[in-house]
């Protein structure tokens, strides 16, 4: 069972990073495919706390190789600041691969990524301000940087005055800022150059090599199936493929070679930035789901916004995403509730929906149909297999797997690497 992938089943942060730490001392290595700084992934192992945003979080586990697969955008600075701090904190990064197809974040894609979002006004994304959405659209106008034009200091110039003749027209006459100068930024590129150096891989080639060396090769999505460019709420997405067939594009990865997608799905629903989200709470049971949770972004700090479980979300990212197992996260949240709605399908002016509607204004006129039920009133943080649950905890579990399309082999029920439920092995 050597390719398995996981991702987000709704808007982020559902525990995505705890989950491939769990898996970490049964896998070999670990591809980020997608995204870059806009991750924020918690994990907390011990005492420790980890917040990883770049870096795949299979890179705290010794052992692992962890690779950055072409699909990610790599911001350079934020690179070696996440190693460096995890140096400092004495976990070996040594074996760290770096894609020669993976794309650059530079300077001016996080200028621009700030100043169109100023510019949107009322209709803005509410990016993580990193510059993600500039880079990838550099990408597909076939204007980006890939690390390897780092080792080729006329081609990196050439790109580099190619991408901002536009880019700086638009700077000064649009945004009115000032212009950028290619010297700035090419002197900045290469003075990582030599420090990448050894970590820069075909790394499409290496995994194809692991997979037929029967290795486990994990692939860890960033963001999640509701922030996909193609299959999320567009436009409020990220602007790369979260879904598991990203997996493949992002990595060089045949989607043969990918046994089993797992993917990750909060026992409530969190969401950051702006976007339709039908099961948005604004009342007391927002602010409690928000405290109890501890819902506040990795990345920019952010409150997230909090709802109820939308089963047609989960559905959704069932079949988007093939999933074979879900892990529900975060069930001790819900600990000291009396009754638990979920959100069993939509009512869109009158008709109702099972699934997700296409048209993106129905979506976000969508009202949840909720059903109840009972909370058990129990602190569940020691339960360790699924019979110490309480009777209404495994109703509510076996509740939300019969209506989101797969099953639920694993469930968190704390924070720590250890407050797990393992139902079904992840890996075999
Ligand atoms: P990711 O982006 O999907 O990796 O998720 P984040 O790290 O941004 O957010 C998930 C948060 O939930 C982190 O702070 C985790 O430590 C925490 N967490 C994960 N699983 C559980 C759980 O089962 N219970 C509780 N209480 N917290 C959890
Ligand atoms: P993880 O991996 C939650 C959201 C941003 C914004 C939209 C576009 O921790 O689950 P971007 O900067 O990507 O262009 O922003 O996507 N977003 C996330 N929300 N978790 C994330 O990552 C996110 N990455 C991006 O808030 O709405
Ligand atoms: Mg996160």
């Amino acid at each position: 069972m050597p390719g398995i992938v996981i991702v987000g089943a709704q808007w982020g942060d559902e525990g995505k990073g705890k989950a491939t730490d769990l898996l970490g001392s049964r896998i070999d290595y670990v591809v980020k495919f997608n995204g870059g700084n806009n991750a924020g992934h918690t994990v907390v192992i011990g005492d420790e706390k980890y917040a990883l945003h770049l870096l795949p979080s299979g890179i705290l586990t010794e052992g692992v190789t962890p690779v950055i697969g072409n699909g990610v955008v790599v911001d350079l600075e934020v690179l070696f600041d996440e190693l460096d701090a995890l140096i400092a904190r004495g976990v070996d990064v040594s074996k760290l691969r770096v894609s020669a197809n993976a794309h650059v974040i530079t300077h001016y894609h996080r200028t621009l990524d700030k100043v169109t979002e100023r510019f949107l006004g009322k209709r803005q994304i509410g990016t993580t301000g990193r510059g993600i959405g500039p880079a990838y659209a550099d990408k597909i106008n076939r204007v980006g940087i890939r690390i390897q034009d780092l080792y080729d200091e006329n081609i990196l110039r050439q790109k580099v005055e190619g991408a901002l003749d536009v880019k700086n027209h638009q700077l000064v006459k649009i945004y009115n800022r000032r212009a950028i100068e290619a010297d700035e930024i090419v002197d900045e590129l290469l003075s990582y150059a030599e420090r990448l150096r050894p970590m820069v891989a075909d790394t499409a080639l290496e995994l194809h090599e692991a997979l037929t060396d029967e290795k486990i090769v994990l692939f860890e999505g960033g963001q999640a199936t509701m922030l996909d460019v193609d299959h999320g709420t567009y436009p409020f997405v990220t602007s790369s493929n979260a879904t598991s067939g990203g997996a493949a594009t992002g990595s060089g990865v045949a989607p043969n070679r990918i046994d089993r997608v797992i993917a990750i799905v909060k026992a409530y629903t969190t969401r950051v930035g702006a976007g339709p989200f039908p099961t948005e709470l604004f009342d007391e049971w927002g602010d409690y789901l928000r405290e109890t949770g501890f819902e506040f972004g990795t990345t920019t700090g952010r409150q997230r916004r909090v709802g109820w479980y939308d089963a047609p979300v989960a559905r959704y990212a069932s079949r988007i995403n093939g999933v074979t197992d879900f892990v529900l996260t975060k069930l001790d949240v819900l600990d000291d509730l009396d009754t638990i709605p979920v959100c069993v399908a939509y009512d869109v002016d009158g008709v109702r929906f099972d699934e997700m509607p296409v048209n993106q204004s129905d979506f976000h006129h969508a009202k949840p149909i909720y059903e109840e039920f009972p909370g058990w009133k129990q602190d569940i943080t020691g339960c360790r297999s699924f019979d110490d649950l309480p009777k209404n905890a495994q109703d509510y579990v076996l509740a939300l797997e019969a209506m989101s399309g797969s099953r639920i082999s694993a469930i968190g029920v704390g924070p720590g690497r250890d407050a797990i439920v393992v139902r079904h092995d992840l890996v075999d």
